[in-house]
């Protein structure tokens, strides 16, 4: 985002840092993330309105500990250090950090007391979150306490006239029942920020930016079915019209009526023109007897480039390929791509561009999910469409434990429909992060009527989670459990045992596969 006021978050590896992004955004004004390592040639070039410096896992003064390449506190920029962030402003302006008599991990009470701008407003005893060892024990030059806990006699600093500010609680987190005051406060009334940054704005922006750099050139754009893509693909059309081409390649292992309903969205729904291509026979032929999850991954992937590949052959005059790139996937620091980022070779068409010799549009490089669906929402993309569940590019593929058939898919793809009906009907669909129904290659034995059974199990799984990074397992209530269980079991032939999975990630992954 050029030409628009923002903040600039360096990284120090916390495990919140996209959270501060997240939260800037919402009081309205854009935030992005750099390693903490930025050089001060790029940052000028980025022309921050403020600076916030994260927390991370490091003390400042251990071997190796991250450290700016500048001094960040002379730029003249207004610099908000948190919990690490507040340890380099002590590090760096003689004062001293030493580990806590008393360490901090929760909730604490924040009493402010010293008038300042960044705690204006804020409740005495406010709730705040903490997660320190290391905690201020000598305070730097010119520095003064603006606020203190029980256990952190200096828990926020301030040289108010230089427009530093520190302080030892995470501002961000949802437990921090003021934190989005305070970094209001910070960005606002401390940085002087004015314009309002929004899914509005944003739309408005990035349809001027996608008709510059496009021009009369034809764009394709490759439609799995997911959020991302598609509002890539609508506020494309929004921007350019009949110029945009869109193919949709129905796997066979998408879910129920899935490649039905996103051909009604975009045929229906918006008029814009889209290609399907069945390519359940190369799918189905190509995983048939592989039960190996990564050479199903592989098998699949090659599959959608293939077919992809193919569907593009006579569009010669296309020069742009449209992806949906989210900015969690292309920010530099890797504190935020977390420990699981390479367990599983993710399926996606990454490779395309360069074969078929096309230059990438992402549109939303630069938004979080959450953020996505609200460009999608006021593009007038249907909210049961936007708010769905993430869903795999190998899609029911990986859920098929084992071998792979049609009988199979069909049904997984009842089951999943009958779970994702229940939970919808209970109300709790938007409660969870995902959730599906897996088909376990296990027979077991049962009873129906007077009759033996010997059938599949079916495992269901749902969790909660703000990226899938890390995630825990959601406790549905029992009435709901046995509701889905005995529809499964009495509806579906093939299955007669349904299970619960209650499996966190780590150290489960989200998807079995
Ligand atoms: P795991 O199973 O790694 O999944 O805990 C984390 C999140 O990523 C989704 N997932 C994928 N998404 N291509 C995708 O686009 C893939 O190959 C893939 N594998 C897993 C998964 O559904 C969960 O939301």
């Amino acid at each position: 985002m050029e030409n628009i006021e923002k903040i600039l978050i360096l990284d120090f590896g916390s495990q919140y840092t996209q959270l501060i992004a997240r939260k800037v955004r919402e009081v309205g004004v854009f935030a992005e993330i750099h390693p903490f390592n930025i050089e001060l040639e790029k940052l000028k070039e980025l022309n921050p309105k403020g600076i916030i410096l994260s927390g991370g896992p490091s003390s400042v003064y251990s071997e190796g500990a991250p450290h700016p390449r500048f001094n960040v506190f002379e730029l003249g920029i207004p610099v908000l250090g948190i919990c690490y962030g507040l340890q380099l402003i002590a590090f760096t302006q003689n004062g001293q950090v030493d580990a806590a008599a008393k360490r901090e991990y929760g909730k604490a009470m924040v009493n402010v007391v010293e008038d300042n701008p960044l705690l204006k407003g804020i409740s005495n005893n406010a709730q705040m979150w903490m997660s320190h060892g290391d905690s201020l024990s000598k305070m730097p030059d010119g520095f003064e306490t603006i606020a203190n806990t029980e256990n952190a006699p200096i828990c926020a600093i301030a040289n108010i006239e230089k427009k530093i500010y520190g302080v030892q609680f995470h501002p961000e987190v949802h437990h921090s029942l003021e934190g989005k005051k305070v970094l209001e406060n910070f960005v606002r009334s401390i940085c002087g920020c004015v314009d309002t940054w929004n899914a509005e704005s944003f739309i408005d922006q990035a349809i001027q930016d996608i008709r510059d750099k496009v021009g009369d050139e034809k764009v394709i754009c490759g439609l799995s079915g997911g959020v991302d893509s598609t509002v890539a693909a609508v506020l494309i059309h929004k921007a350019i019209g009949d110029q945009l081409h869109c193919i949709h390649i129905d796997s066979g292992l998408m879910r129920m009526n899935e490649s039905r309903e996103i051909y009604d969205l975009f045929k229906k729904h918006f008029d814009i023109s889209i290609e399907v291509i069945n390519g359940h026979d190369t799918f189905y032929g190509g995983l048939a007897g592989v039960s190996d999850p990564e050479q199903k991954r592989k098998i699949i992937g090659k599959a959608f480039i293939d077919l992809f590949d193919g569907a593009t052959q006579g569009l010669d005059s296309a020069k742009w390929l449209a992806q949906g790139t989210l900015y969690p996937d292309v920010i530099e620091s890797v504190s935020v791509k977390g420990p699981s980022a390479t367990i599983k070779s993710h399926h996606n068409v990454g490779g395309l561009p360069e074969k078929m010799n096309l230059k990438l549009l992402e549109p939303f490089r630069e938004l979080f999910k959450d953020e996505v669906r609200e460009v999608g929402r006021m593009l007038g993309i249907p909210e049961w469409f936007v708010k769905r569940h993430p869903f795999p590019g190998p899609g029911l593929g990986i859920r098929i434990l084992g071998e792979i058939s049609e009988d199979k898919i069909e049904i997984l793809q009842r089951a999943d429909a009958i779970y994702l009906e229940e939970i919808t009907k209970a109300g709790l669909y938007d409660e969870i992060w995902q959730a599906f129904a897996v088909l376990l290659p296990v027979k077991s034995v049962g009873v129906m009527g007077d009759e033996r059974t010997y059938e599949f199990t079916c495992a269901i799984r749902a969790v909660t989670s703000t990226d899938g990074m890390t995630a825990e397992w959601y406790p549905m209530p029992y009435d709901v459990l046995e509701k889905i269980s005995s529809r499964i079991i009495n509806e579906i032939k093939g299955i007669n045992r349904v299970v619960y999975d209650i499996t966190s990630k780590p150290p489960g992954t989200i998807e079995w596969e």
